[in-house]
């Protein structure tokens, strides 16, 4: 898998907060790049060099148990700046001898008000008179502060709220910067990473995309490459950038699965055919995937048949049309993250994101050159390449497509049923102005039949599902509100005109618990 980002960074450790992703974020808004590391790949890094800063995420685990999260002291030796956030602060403080003691009774969630003790470059220019509320969430707390630190702020409930090194660049905040309920976060962010790690500006987009070019033209040494187009704005931002770099070098292929939405292909085809001049080849396969998921019901077993199926059917590809060597893909940097688990362990919530699903075997490398970046980013990346408005906005569609909105058997009445429900659902949501308002949404068919009445005639049909939420990157997500009568509206207009469907309920489950898809 080629990462193509070589460049000065903050390095993130991830200690399993909910929030570490956002820590990458917001370092990436002040235009530093960043990247994510869990503490056992950190502990391995031996050259420092191109690291200006490292910031320790949060996390559920406590230095107060016999064995915990921890990291090496080799980046103290090397006078790397550090920053903890929570858990990280925690972590500074057992190495160099504070105590840390669990609260039972006091612990610290949600907003709290900072006062200052001391002065400190990690405060530099923040007016705690005036802004000083933080957002806590710990249960842990240093109540004894190391020797060779001092107390720069505190809490009511937390003496240590942020600690310094006495000589060395070593800092500690309790609470979290990176969420937007701390006001002052965003300053304090900056003024680790600009006054105290000496960062330059210098992750912008535009410069990166001229990168990427240069870059993918390197890695693919005059080789042909071909590229999996979903139709969504991750595979076309990916197909345009490599397109830009070894023109006709590329070939794209859509692969229909049967799994699409009503009308996709076709449209999705010709816009980036006629608008984009991309070289794409059709491939019909769905017979070849309806045949392949008969009678599967497992969510998993189907991820991975269908992952299996695209890869077979690109080598045959490859092998056949242009003998091509890589196969790119539109793979992101939170898919990346995802698919490994902060503990190194397998906690696998599901094969997804083009990483997962792929077999071990394969004949094509892979190019991916979106691997570094989140979506905001390759949205802004696609604006810059003028890609066409419908494909840059989408909603986010996944790989699989409706064969993991359909839980249990998938037959092609039902994905047919689906079909002119989820067209209905995101068309009204178009009309209403609601669609840019909301991340993700669309229908699912449930596999479950209940009893309805319509006319003067009983009804036993399915049940279709809608699901909607908002989201920053598709990591977390929480359900959108839509207004009670756009509810009844929408119920009406699905059931009035889908045969098969007599029943309509909406998803009010967040992720976590609950994922965006239902498989
Ligand atoms: P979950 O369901 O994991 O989804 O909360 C998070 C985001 O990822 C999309 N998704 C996929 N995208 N291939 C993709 O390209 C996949 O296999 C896949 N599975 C989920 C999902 O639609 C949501 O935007």
């Amino acid at each position: 898998m080629q990462s193509l980002i070589n460049k000065e960074k903050i390095i993130i450790v991830d200690f399993g907060s909910q929030v570490t992703k956002l820590i990458a974020r917001r370092v990436r808004e002040s235009n530093v790049y960043s990247e994510i590391l869990s503490f056992k790949e950190f502990n391995k890094i031996k050259e420092f060099t191109n690291i200006k800063g490292v910031i320790l995420s949060g996390g559920p685990s406590s230095v107060t148990s016999r064995k915990f999260p921890n990291i090496s002291t080799d980046v103290f030796k090397n006078n790397i700046p550090v920053l903890g956030i929570c858990y990280g602060l925690q972590i500074i403080a057992k190495i160099f001898g504070g105590i840390i003691k669990k609260q039972t009774n006091l612990r610290e969630f949600g907003k709290a008000i900072l006062k200052k003790k001391m002065n400190s470059e990690i405060l530099s220019s923040i007016n705690l008179n005036t802004q000083n509320i933080v957002w806590m969430s710990h249960q842990d707390k240093v109540i004894k502060k190391p020797k060779n630190f001092k107390t720069i702020a505190s809490t009511e409930n937390s003496k240590n709220t942020i600690i310094e090194h006495k000589n060395k660049k070593i800092f500690g905040v309790q609470f979290h910067p990176e969420v937007t309920h701390t006001a002052i976060g965003k300053k304090i962010l900056e003024n680790f990473i600009f006054s105290i790690c000496l960062c330059k500006r210098n992750w912008k987009l535009e410069i990166e995309s001229k990168k990427l070019i240069r870059q993918i033209k390197i890695t693919t040494t005059n080789q042909k490459v071909i590229c999996a187009l979903s139709g969504g704005v991750d595979s076309a931002v990916t197909a345009v950038l490599i397109q830009k770099a070894i023109g006709k070098n590329l070939t794209c292929i859509m692969v229909d699965t049967g799994f699409l939405r009503k009308n996709e292909f076709s449209k999705v085809y010709s816009i980036l055919k006629k608008k984009h001049k991309l070289n794409i080849k059709k491939i019909n396969a769905q017979k070849i995937f309806l045949n392949a998921l008969k009678n599967i019901k497992d969510p998993e077993r189907k991820r991975k048949i269908i992952g299996k199926i695209f890869i077979r059917l690109f080598e045959k590809f490859a092998k056949q049309h242009s003998n091509a060597k890589f196969l790119a893909q539109g793979t992101l940097y939170p898919d990346m993250i995802e698919s490994k688990s902060t503990y190194g362990s397998s906690s696998t919530i599901k094969s997804h994101h083009n990483v997962g699903g792929i077999p071990k075997k394969m004949s094509l490398n892979l190019l991916e050159p979106l691997s570094s970046f989140f979506k905001d980013e390759v949205r802004k990346l696609g604006k810059q390449l003028k890609l066409d408005k419908f494909i840059l906005n989408r909603h986010p569609f996944p790989g699989p497509g409706l064969a993991i909105r359909i839980p249990g058997n998938i037959t092609l009445k039902k994905i047919h049923i689906l079909q002119e429900a989820d067209d209905i659902f995101i068309n009204s949501l178009k009309k209403k102005g609601l669609y840019h308002k909301i991340w993700q949404a669309y229908c699912a068919l449930l596999p479950v039949k209940s009893v309805g009445v319509m006319g003067d005639s009983r009804t036993y049909e399915n049940i279709c599902l809608l699901r909607a939420v908002t989201s920053e990157d598709g990591m977390t997500a929480s359900f959108y509100q839509f207004e009670n009568s756009y509810l009844e509206e929408i119920s009406n207009e699905i059931i009035n005109s889908v045969p098969g469907i007599n029943r309509v309920v909406y998803d009010i489950t967040s992720k976590p618990p609950g994922t965006i898809e239902l498989e």
